[in-house]
């Protein structure tokens, strides 16, 4: 057992529905007595997909196994576009005929695409079944697996199909990020810049040198950015957990990133590369509209020109445009941005002209 001075923990604080994160080394093998400490019911099912499979999901059946529990597992093809409906009612029909009832928890193990789907599917089988998240990318260890969020995409738009469901518990084990390749790394950077850039100036400031640390893997650092983004993030969602105002400052560089996001079908972007350069765009934005100040700009822009990134594909503005009316923020078709005021502050959902918008991706030649 990990001596639990080596194990932090952040408490949610959701009333009956508080739970704690749980961050550490190797705690895969912790996985059965972890559960069997928060009442998890003694059926239970992991969710994964077919990278993960082979490098964890038997650590963590073994550890659910040694401590009484009647473990299975679901095996998905990785992607984001398994975050579907059409996936989601195969899981309904393999949990109905292993006879799954209200008493059986869903484990979800990995990435945020496999814990924004388990979790979907723990909100709406049955009404709800307990569940736990056992995220595996720096993406999903900083940001995904904390708050509740939960869905699907829509062919109209990305996660436009989803509930609010709080895991009973958050296992954060930092081994498994050894195995992520690079570009996954860079994903999950996109959320922690984000965090810096919405709350917190001095953890922005200590990020240039955490940034290329954490692009080697150091365990450290990695460890560092789970914490002080998941104590954010915490942050946050106590405070407002269905995001009727504040918890909508999570989503700087969301607006564009999306938009980027779907113009390459899934495929040309990954989520956390967009929001990167979703938050680049969106800076200019509020430069131009008069808000953040040049050097502060610069600032954030230099932070994320450190981070290697793939090119954006061009794409019709028109289109871009149609997806950011669509967007979750923009219930009267008028685009809404979080915009940075400076680093560590931010406005809540604001209207912006989408002639300025469109010169902005015209600018950084995203557009036609
Ligand atoms: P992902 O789940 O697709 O994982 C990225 C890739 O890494 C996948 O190929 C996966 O199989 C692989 N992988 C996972 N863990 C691994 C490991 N330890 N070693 C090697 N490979 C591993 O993507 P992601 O970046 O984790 O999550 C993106 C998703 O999260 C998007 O769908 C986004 O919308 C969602 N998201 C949700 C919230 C929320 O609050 N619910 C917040 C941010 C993002
Ligand atoms: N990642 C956005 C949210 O959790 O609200």
């Amino acid at each position: 057992m990990p001596n639990s001075k080596s194990v932090t923990r952040i408490t949610v604080p959701l009333g009956e529905r508080t739970y704690p994160i749980l961050i550490g080394d190797d705690l895969l093998k912790e996985t059965g007595r972890l559960a069997k400490e928060h009442g998890i019911p003694r059926s239970c099912v992991v969710i994964t997909d077919t990278n993960v499979a082979p490098l964890y999901l038997p650590a963590v059946i073994k550890s659910l196994q040694r401590h009484g529990f009647e473990a299975s597992s679901i095996v998905i093809p990785a992607g984001e576009v398994q975050k579907s409906l059409r996936r989601a009612e195969k899981i309904y029909t393999q949990l109905l005929r292993r006879r799954a009832g209200r008493r059986t928890a869903i484990i979800a193990l990995g990435g945020g695409v496999v814990g924004d789907l388990a979790g979907f599917i723990a909100a709406t089988y049955q009404r709800g079944l307990p569940f736990v998240q056992v995220p595996t990318t720096l993406l999903s260890q900083v940001d995904s697996s904390v708050g509740g969020k939960v869905g699907i995409n829509h062919p109209l738009g990305k996660n436009m199909i989803g509930a609010f469901h709080q895991p009973l518990f958050v296992l954060a084990d930092i081994s498994t990020l050894q195995t992520l390749p690079e570009r996954e790394i860079v994903c999950g950077l996109g959320e922690v810049v984000k965090y810096g850039v919405i709350l917190d100036a001095a953890f922005f400031s200590r990020l240039q040198g955490g940034i290329q640390a954490a692009l080697r893997h150091d365990t450290k650092t990695l460890r560092r950015f789970v914490a002080e983004c998941c104590t954010m993030k915490s942050f946050v969602v106590s405070r407002d957990e269905r995001e009727d105002g504040l918890r909508s400052i999570l989503n700087f560089g969301h607006t564009i990133g999306h938009a980027l996001e779907k113009a390459g079908g899934y495929r040309s972007l990954k989520h956390g590369e967009a929001v990167l350069w979703g938050m680049l765009a969106e800076t200019m934005i509020s430069r131009r509209v008069g808000l953040i100040d040049r050097e502060q700009e610069f600032r954030i822009y230099d932070l994320i020109r450190s981070v290697p990134l793939p090119e954006v594909p061009r794409s019709s503005s028109a289109q871009l445009l149609r997806t950011m009316r669509n967007d979750k923020k923009s219930t009267d078709a008028q685009i809404r941005f979080i915009l940075p005021r400076s680093i560590g502050t931010v406005t809540l959902p604001t209207v912006v002209e989408e002639k300025l918008i469109s010169r902005v991706l015209r600018d950084l030649s995203w557009s036609y």
